[in-house]
């Protein structure tokens, strides 16, 4: 049984062994590959309204995500979020479950709509699973991200309403 909380600093190091190789690789997220700890503690805890993980039964954190407006003042009913699951717990539903919870957690906090602003073409894995979840690509972004194999890709605006 998965379960999904809110972060807590004590979860720090896990996450960050998480999210390292995913942002060093940078395939995925737009991120600096380089990007420093402190930086990507700034990004993924500190600027957004909330962050969760998903936890093994014994506790070990398989995967996090956060939560933040999309877009400041009228635009701030779109929520946007970033999910990242650690390699060896991929395949088993987490990132499913984490996407699920958070547009409740999304529709709880007053959003009524979660937008992606840049998932990656070449992420099969993720738009596959983002438009299982009731996503749309509303947009193509023509080599818009810079992949660090595949070099400049198309990148997609996807987004669901979550109140109709
Ligand atoms: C993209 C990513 C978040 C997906 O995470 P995940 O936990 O592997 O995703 P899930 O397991 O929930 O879903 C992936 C697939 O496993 C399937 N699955 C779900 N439960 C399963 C289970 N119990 N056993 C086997 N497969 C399962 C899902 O149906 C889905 O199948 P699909 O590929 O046919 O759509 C993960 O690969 C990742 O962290 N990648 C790096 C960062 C990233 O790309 N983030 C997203 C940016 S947009």
């Amino acid at each position: 049984m998965l379960t999904l909380r809110s972060f807590e600093q004590r979860d720090w190091p896990s996450v960050w062994s998480i999210l390292e190789p995913a942002f060093r690789a940078g395939e995925t997220y737009a991120f600096p590959p380089q990007i420093s700890e402190a930086e990507a503690h700034e990004a993924w805890v500190e600027v957004p309204a909330a962050t969760f993980v998903a936890c093994a039964p014994g506790g070990a954190v398989l995967g996090t995500y956060f939560l933040k407006p999309n877009q400041p003042g009228l635009g701030s009913h779109v929520c946007n979020c970033g999910y990242v699951v650690a390699p060896e717990a991929q395949g088993k539903g987490v990132a499913y479950a984490m996407c699920e919870h958070s547009q409740r957690e999304a529709v709880g906090r007053g959003f009524r709509a979660m937008q992606f602003n840049l998932v990656v073409s070449t992420n099969e894995r993720a738009v596959r699973l983002w438009k299982k979840l009731g996503f749309t690509v509303v947009g193509t972004l023509p080599r818009a991200f810079r992949h660090a194999r595949l070099g400049f890709v198309d990148a997609f605006v996807m987004y669901k309403e979550l109140i109709a």
